[in-house]
């Protein structure tokens, strides 16, 4: 059956390719529309045709803001309607992307800050792949520090690629520091990884132990994003450390973004 999607909001495109980090992981890339537009942190929304309907969901993009493809991570939600389907796609399957690009979790908004912390649970990880793929935030901050959470070691997707920033960074005269903190809640750590929820570690100090860095108002800034009893909990506690969140017209230190 032909669906009816107006051609002023939404570009049909292309599956390209899909990767398989497990079996409920994978990150895939579509064709980009004509002209479309997004700063690094931002998310598309994507439509897919099920039963005659398009049904429509937000991706973070996880590509850099020049490339010719879009990329996106995603989790197989068990019986998700959107993330069945998906699951289904071959490469050259159409999917529809949305012509504006949204959210405001771009650190282009800090007006000030010395130490970029980026907090992850599971697939909130995206969006800080594409901002750590731009030069401008290695530019404008010291420390760039990522946090990434999950429930067992098989899902620290990126990790490779993650490594490689830092070597990239400094062969293109970049000077800031990338910390990366791998942490898990439901199997033991290896050594030089961390044990514990987020929530946890930040309040008991343990994340600042491991980069040598203060989560203070002055220098740092803070952006959340993944499961929403996560992201709640994590501005409590910044919260409780004299921070605010961003604001339109400059000034706060934190943004978070919630998944669900
Ligand atoms: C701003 C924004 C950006 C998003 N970006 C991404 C992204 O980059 N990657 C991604 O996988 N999802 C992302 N999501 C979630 C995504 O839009 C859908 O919710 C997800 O694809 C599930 O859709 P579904 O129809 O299969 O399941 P639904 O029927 O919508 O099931 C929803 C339930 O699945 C669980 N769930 C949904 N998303 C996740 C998730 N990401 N991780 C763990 N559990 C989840 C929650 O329990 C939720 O109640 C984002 C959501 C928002 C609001
Ligand atoms: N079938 C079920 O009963 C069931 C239940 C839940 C989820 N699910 C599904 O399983 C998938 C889970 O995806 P996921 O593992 O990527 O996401 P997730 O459940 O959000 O877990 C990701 C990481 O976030 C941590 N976390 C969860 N709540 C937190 C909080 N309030 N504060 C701080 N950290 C927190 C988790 O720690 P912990 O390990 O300590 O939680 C885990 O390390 C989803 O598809 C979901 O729908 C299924």
């Amino acid at each position: 059956m032909a669906v009816d999607v107006s051609a002023d909001k939404a570009s049909c495109e292309r599956l390209v390719s899909v990767h398989r980090w497990t079996d409920k992981l994978m990150t895939f890339r579509t064709t980009r529309p004509a002209g479309y537009q997004f700063v690094a942190g931002q998310f598309a929304r994507l439509g897919l045709e099920i039963e005659g309907e398009i049904v429509w969901r937000a991706y973070s993009v996880t590509s850099a803001e020049n490339d010719s493809e879009l990329e996106y991570y995603a989790i197989v939600v068990p019986e998700g309607l959107f993330t069945s389907k998906l699951d289904q796609l071959e490469p050259g399957a159409p999917v529809w992307v949305e012509k504006l690009s949204y959210g405001f979790m771009t650190p282009d908004r800090f007006v000030d800050g010395k130490h970029l912390w980026m907090l992850a649970t599971g697939t909130g990880l995206g969006p800080f792949i594409s901002i750590l793929l731009q030069q401008d935030v290695w530019r404008k901050f010291e420390d760039l520090v990522l946090v990434h959470c999950v429930r067992h070691a098989d899902e620290w997707s990126y990790s490779e690629q993650l490594a490689a920033l830092q070597v990239q960074a400094r062969a293109a005269g970049l000077t800031a520091r990338l910390h990366l903190l791998q942490l898990l809640t439901r199997e033991p750590a290896a050594p030089g990884k961390l044990q514990g929820r987020i929530t946890d570690l930040l309040r008991n100090g343990s994340l600042e132990a491991a980069t040598g860095l203060a989560l203070d108002v002055d220098n740092a800034r803070v952006m959340a994003c993944g499961n929403p009893d996560m992201v709640t909990e994590v501005r409590e506690i910044l919260k409780e450390r004299g921070m605010t969140p961003l604001r339109r017209n400059g000034g706060g230190q934190f943004v978070t973004e919630d998944y669900w």
